[in-house]
């Protein structure tokens, strides 16, 4: 009887993932710390680098925010979902921001185009191979309703590491939280990630073949307005 307890009392511990609670450091790339989100709540509470805003705690597109603010004095406009980041053309550089609390709607509406570094997007299956501080950018699905973004903070020969939150809870196993292979094929760079499909990569800095990019944004999908009006791209 006491070994049959036993028994499904470890089985019950092997079943049930640990959740790290919100706000627990799980690790840092480049000096830049991910956070547990901890049960995927949306926790309305606004993130801040100095007075450059970054996002919402603990999401992914704070982490990706942060990540570039901190290490590359950029970053991004404000977007419904992560996969909306696709669409975005270019970066914002938050290197004269020492006055002013840095609000994303101002961002997005500077036109000053000095301020403006080009993103470049990539597909997945392009002439391109990912590069580090590139953005993985994931599609919307019924699974994965909102998409995901994480940096690429290193890629080998065979595989690349991403830094990211909210994908789980887990403690990073170094300086980064997850590794996915990368593969050539015929002259073709290719992600593989088992779970959720990826639309590509994303660069600030130009790629040597520039036809690799998506300047005209034809992987971009049109608005889907009915399928979750707060988060309006595939
Ligand atoms: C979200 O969950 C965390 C625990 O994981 C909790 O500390 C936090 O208060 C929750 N936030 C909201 C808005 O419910
Ligand atoms: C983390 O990155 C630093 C700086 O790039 C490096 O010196 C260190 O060895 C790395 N640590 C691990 C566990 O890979
Ligand atoms: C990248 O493209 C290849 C070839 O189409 C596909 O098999 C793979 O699943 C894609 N990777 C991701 C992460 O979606």
């Amino acid at each position: 009887m006491l070994l049959i307890s036993l028994y499904l009392l470890h089985s019950l511990a092997l079943s049930e993932p640990v959740i790290n609670p919100f706000g627990t450091y799980l690790g840092s790339n480049s000096g830049v710390p991910g956070y547990s989100n901890g049960n995927d709540n949306n926790s309305n509470e606004d993130s801040y680098v100095g007075n450059i805003y970054s996002g919402l705690k603990w999401q992914c597109v704070e982490y990706a925010r942060r990540w570039l603010i901190i290490t590359q004095s950029l970053t991004f406009a404000s977007v419904d979902c992560a996969s909306d980041i696709w669409h975005i053309d270019y970066l914002s550089s938050t290197s004269d921001s020492s006055k002013y609390i840095w609000h994303i709607d101002y961002l997005s509406s500077t036109s000053d185009s000095s301020k403006h570094t080009s993103l470049y997007r990539i597909p997945n299956g392009s002439k391109c191979p990912p590069s580090k501080g590139d953005l993985i950018i994931y599609k919307r699905t019924e699974t994965n309703p909102v998409g995901h973004v994480a940096i690429i903070s290193k890629v080998d020969y065979d595989d690349i590491e991403i830094s990211e939150q909210n994908w789980d809870t887990d403690f990073w196993p170094g300086n980064y939280s997850r590794a996915m292979p990368l593969t050539e094929l015929s002259g073709l760079y290719y992600l593989f990630d088992f779970e959720y499909p990826i639309i590509g990569w994303m660069s600030y800095n130009k790629p040597e073949n520039v036809h690799c990019a998506d300047i005209e944004c034809v992987t971009c999908s049109a608005p889907d307005r009915d399928k979750d009006p707060k988060c309006e791209y595939l």
